[in-house]
């Protein structure tokens, strides 16, 4: 398989290693990991972290600057100018994210994106996405609904509309309010707060899954189920994702379905 390594003396390459450890590695991720000049890396997983290292010796962890300021934010800004830094000693880079590296996960992104600006090759591999195990491991397609996904804090900031004829997918959601790294933390006030922006729209009977997907090859996903009402109480953990299927089908728009041609039993 070809690769950009050779033909520039510069690049970015922002790479994701998915969820489940070594499986979600494609072909391509594995090449611009073992062969970069310098490897960066941000996973969630220990073993991941082995692994990376031993298929680059030149691998160095960005852990000590995801916890180094109070605020998250302030911490993803650091680690998007270390990695611009790096990049400016004009070497082959390759940044290692957990999951995909661009969902969910902004400093690679921001340093895609300046690294561009400033005339360097840079892109960003797609890799396997917590909800790309969850469309797999609970049988959902999001074409046949339409799919809502968001942070949970920010759906309660910024009040976010559901539409609840949609799937829909919150991250982040053990976490209701943190901004920072606290360790342990209790969600309760945040999924109280969670259920009562839901209840706006399902009826608190309303089943949910918290979900998690295997980390491991050998183990399975958690898949709890759930009513909406029990969500104060739920085990969350901080990779936990929440679903919430949808509540109906929307009915086809009769003048639409005339003007494109369609008979509403043609559709799924
Ligand atoms: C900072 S985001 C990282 C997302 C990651 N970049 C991805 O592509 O999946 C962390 C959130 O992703 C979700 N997540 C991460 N690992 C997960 C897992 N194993 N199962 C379910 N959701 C997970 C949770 O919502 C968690 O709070």
């Amino acid at each position: 398989m070809e690769s950009n390594l050779n033909r520039k003396d510069t690049s970015l390459v922002v790479v994701g290693s998915g969820i489940k450890f070594v499986s979600h590695i494609t072909t391509e991720t594995r090449i611009y990991i073992e062969h970069a000049d310098k490897v960066l890396y941000l996973v969630n997983n220990p073993a991941m972290k082995e692994w990376i290292q031993k298929q680059n010796p030149h691998a160095e962890s960005l852990d000590f600057l995801y916890t180094k300021y109070p605020l998250r934010l302030h911490c993803y800004r650091a680690i998007t100018n270390f990695i611009l830094e790096t990049l400016r000693r004009n070497i082959h880079l390759c940044v290692v994210l957990y999951g995909h590296p661009a969902i969910f996960a902004q400093p690679a992104l921001e340093a895609v994106i300046q690294a561009k600006k400033e005339g360097y090759y840079a892109k960003i591999l797609p890799s396997i996405s917590a909800e790309d195990c969850l469309f797999a491991d609970l049988c959902i397609d999001p074409a046949s609904h339409g799919c809502q996904s968001f942070e949970a804090t920010d759906l309660l900031v910024r009040q976010r509309r559901i539409d609840p004829s949609s799937h829909l997918i919150l991250w982040q959601v053990g976490s209701i309010g943190v901004l920072g790294h606290v360790r342990s933390h209790d969600n309760s006030k945040g999924a109280k707060l969670l259920l009562n922006h839901l209840i706006q729209y399902y009826h608190v009977d309303h089943q949910v899954i918290l979900y998690e997907a295997a980390q491991y090859p050998h183990l399975e996903p958690r898949i709890d189920t759930l009513r909406l009402t029990e969500l104060p109480e739920a085990p969350f953990s901080r990779i936990s994702t929440l679903y919430v299927p949808p509540l109906c089908k929307v009915p086809c728009d009769e003048a639409m379905l005339i003007t494109l041609g369609i008979k509403s039993t043609e559709l799924q």
